[in-house]
C-alpha cells in the first residue's frame, strides 16, 4: 500500500506536543477546547487570526507558529463556515483540508468540535477521518529520492472529540472504504510493465482474507466459454488475459447478488488501429473501471456489508503484434452474437460484452452496474466532474444518481434509444463495434445494452474522465483517483443493505 496518514479517535483532552488543528466558525467563534487553548496562550490565537484577516469561512486555512515556551509546535486554524449547515460532503472535504494542511511530517491533533456546541455524530467524524486519509495518499513506490520532504504529510492524526468511543466504532467502516479507494488508486497508478493481467489477478487474491470468494478464468477457460470478443482483444499481446470473479455473500442466502462489472484493459495501445503517441502513457489507466470494482469489493467485505455482491473484471492488454486482431475481423461473442471489429481501439465494449454474458449465466444478478474508461467522447461531453450514466432502468438510474450526490462521486444520465442503436448495425455481422464520430459514448453504451438479457436492470458508467487524470481535489491528489469505489459502496448500502 502507498503512503498515507494513520487515524485515531481520542479523548478530547488538551494536546501537549506536536501540531494542532483548531476549527473556527465564520463568526470567528471557537469551540470549548479551542477557547481553552486560546486562553492558555493568553488570547494570542484569536489576535493572530484577526491580524491575518482570517474569517472562518469554509476551508480557509491559517498556519500559526506556537509562541515560545509552548510545548506546541504549529497551530492551524481551519474555517468551517456555518457549523449548522455542515453536510457529510463538508465533513469529508474538511478532513481533506486537514490532511493537506500539515506543514511538516509528524503527529497532528485535531480538536474536533462545533463552535455552536452542536453534536458531531460518529458518521460525521468518520467522514472527516476518511477525508484525512484519502488526502494523504501518495504513490511514491518508484521514487528513490526525496521520499517525504517534497510533500509533507501528517503521519499520525489523532482526532479528539466528546463521542470518541462512538467514532472509534464507526471508523471501522471509514477505514474499510479508505482501504478500498487506495487499493483502486494503487492499481490505476501502477505502470503496465509491472501490472499485466496475471499480476492484476494475483493482487486480487488478497481479497480472500476478507472472506471474498475468488474465481479466476484463464485463457483456456475463456475459450471453453466461447468468449470470442474478449479473446480477440487480448490476442495481440504476449501476456494472456484473465477474468476474476469476486463473490461477497453478506446478505441472505437466497438473495441473488447485484453485479459490478469492470473494464480492466491494463494497457490500451489501440491495437492495429493504433493510438497517437501523445498521451498514450495514460492508457495504463484503462483498467480504472476494474480497479473501482475491486476497491468496492474490498470496502464492502472489509466493512462486512449485509448484501450479496459479485464483482467481475476482464483483464486484458490491447496490443499490436502479428497475431493482433484486424479491423474488419468478425468475432463471435459468448452470447452467440457476432461482431464486426471496425476499430480495434474500441476494445473495451468487446471485453465488457463477454463479462456481461458470463455473469448473467452464472449468477443471475438482480441488477448489473458496469464501470469502464470506455470513450474519449464522454470527456468531451462531461469533463472530469461527472461520470456518464447509461441505463435501461429509471429506478437504478435514480439510485446511482443519489449515491453519486451522497458520495461526491457524481454521475450524469445520458440518453439511449433505437436511433442510436441502429448506428451499430453491421452489413455482415450482427453488429459492429463503432458507430461513427457522433455520440460516441452513446453508441458504445448501445453496444453494451445488446448484451443485457431479460431486461435485467443494467447501468453503465463511463468513467474515462473521472478515474484518472482528474484535477486535484480536497480528497484526492493522485493521478488515479479511485473514482467509483465510494459511489458503489454508497449504492450498495442504500439499495441492498436495508
Ligand atoms: N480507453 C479508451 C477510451 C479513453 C480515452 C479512456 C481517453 C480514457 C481517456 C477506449 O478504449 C477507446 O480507445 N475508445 C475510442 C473509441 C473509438 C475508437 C470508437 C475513443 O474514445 O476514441
Ligand atoms: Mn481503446
Ligand atoms: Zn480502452
Amino acid at each position: 500500500m502507498a503512503e498515507r496518514a494513520e487515524i485515531s479517535f481520542v479523548k478530547p483532552d488538551m494536546p501537549v506536543t506536536g501540531s494542532v488543528v483548531v476549527l473556527v466558525a465564520e463568526d470567528m467563534k471557537l469551540g470549548a477546547a479551542g477557547k481553552r487553548l486560546d486562553e492558555a496562550l493568553g488570547g494570542r490565537l484569536m489576535r493572530a487570526a484577526k491580524a491575518s484577516r482570517f474569517d472562518g469561512k469554509t476551508l480557509k486555512t491559517l498556519h500559526l507558529l506556537a509562541p515560545e515556551g509552548s510545548k506546541l509546535d504549529r497551530i492551524t486554524l481551519i474555517g468551517i463556515g456555518n457549523p449548522e449547515k455542515l453536510t457529510a460532503q463538508d465533513w469529508l472535504k474538511l478532513g481533506g483540508t486537514i490532511g493537506g494542511s500539515a506543514a511538516g511530517n509528524g503527529d497532528m491533533r485535531v480538536l474536533l468540535e462545533r463552535p455552536d456546541d452542536g453534536a458531531i455524530s460518529p458518521a460525521d467524524a468518520t467522514s472527516l477521518g476518511l477525508g484525512v486519509m484519502l488526502r494523504t495518499y501518495s504513490f511514491d513506490k518508484y521514487k528513490t529520492r526525496k521520499k517525504n520532504d517534497d510533500s509533507p504529510k501528517p503521519r499520525k492524526v489523532s482526532i479528539g472529540l466528546p463521542d470518541y468511543r462512538g467514532a472509534q466504532k464507526a471508523w471501522s467502516s471509514g477505514r474499510a472504504i479508505a482501504d478500498g479507494v487506495d487499493f483502486a488508486r494503487d492499481l490505476v497508478n501502477e505502470p503496465a510493465n509491472t501490472l499485466g493481467p496475471v499480476e492484476f489477478a494475483d493482487r486480487l487474491k488478497a481479497l480472500t482474507s476478507l472472506g471474498v470468494a475468488i474465481e479466476i478464468l484463464d485463457e483456456k477457460a475463456m475459450r471453453k466459454q466461447k468468449m470470442g470478443a474478449l479473446l480477440g482483444v487480448g490476442q495481440g499481446s504476449p501476456r494472456p488475459p484473465r477474468i476474476v470473479v469476486m463473490r461477497w455473500k453478506g446478505g441472505r442466502d437466497k438473495d441473488k447478488p447485484v453485479a459490478l462489472i469492470g473494464k480492466g484493459v491494463v494497457f490500451d495501445s489501440g491495437g492495429i488501429s493504433i493510438k497517437p503517441a501523445a498521451g498514450m502513457e495514460d492508457m495504463k489507466g484503462d483498467m480504472g473501471g476494474a480497479a473501482a470494482v475491486v476497491g468496492a469489493m474490498h470496502a464492502l467485505a472489509a466493512r462486512k456489508a449485509k448484501a450479496n455482491v459479485v464483482g467481475i473484471v476482464g483483464l486484458v492488454e490491447n496490443m499490436v503484434d502479428g497475431n493482433a486482431q484486424r479491423p474488419g475481423d468478425v468475432v463471435t461473442s459468448m452470447s452467440g452474437q457476432t461482431i464486426e471489429v471496425i476499430n480495434t481501439d474500441a476494445e473495451g465494449r468487446l471485453v465488457l460484452a463477454d463479462l456481461m454474458t458470463y455473469i448473467q449465466k452464472t449468477d443471475q444478478p438482480v441488477a448489473m452496474v458496469g464501470l469502464a474508461t470506455l470513450t474519449g467522447a464522454i470527456i468531451v461531453a462531461l469533463g472530469n466532474h461527472h461520470a456518464g450514466l447509461f441505463s435501461n432502468n429509471d429506478d437504478l438510474s435514480a439510485a446511482l444518481t443519489t449515491a453519486g450526490l451522497e458520495s461526491g462521486e457524481k454521475v450524469w444520465r445520458m440518453p439511449l434509444g433505437p436511433e442510436y442503436d441502429k448506428l451499430i448495425d453491421s452489413k455482415i455481422a450482427d453488429m459492429k463495434n463503432t458507430g461513427g464520430r457522433y455520440g460516441g459514448s452513446i453508441t458504445a453504451a448501445q453496444f453494451l445494452q445488446r448484451f443485457v438479457e431479460k431486461d435485467t436492470p443494467w447501468a453503465h458508467l463511463d468513467v474515462a474522465g473521472t478515474a484518472m487524470g482528474s484535477p486535484a481535489t480536497e480528497t484526492n491528489q493522485s493521478w488515479g483517483s479511485g473514482y467509483g469505489v465510494r459511489l458503489l459502496d454508497r449504492f450498495v448500502a442504500d439499495q441492498y443493505e436495508k
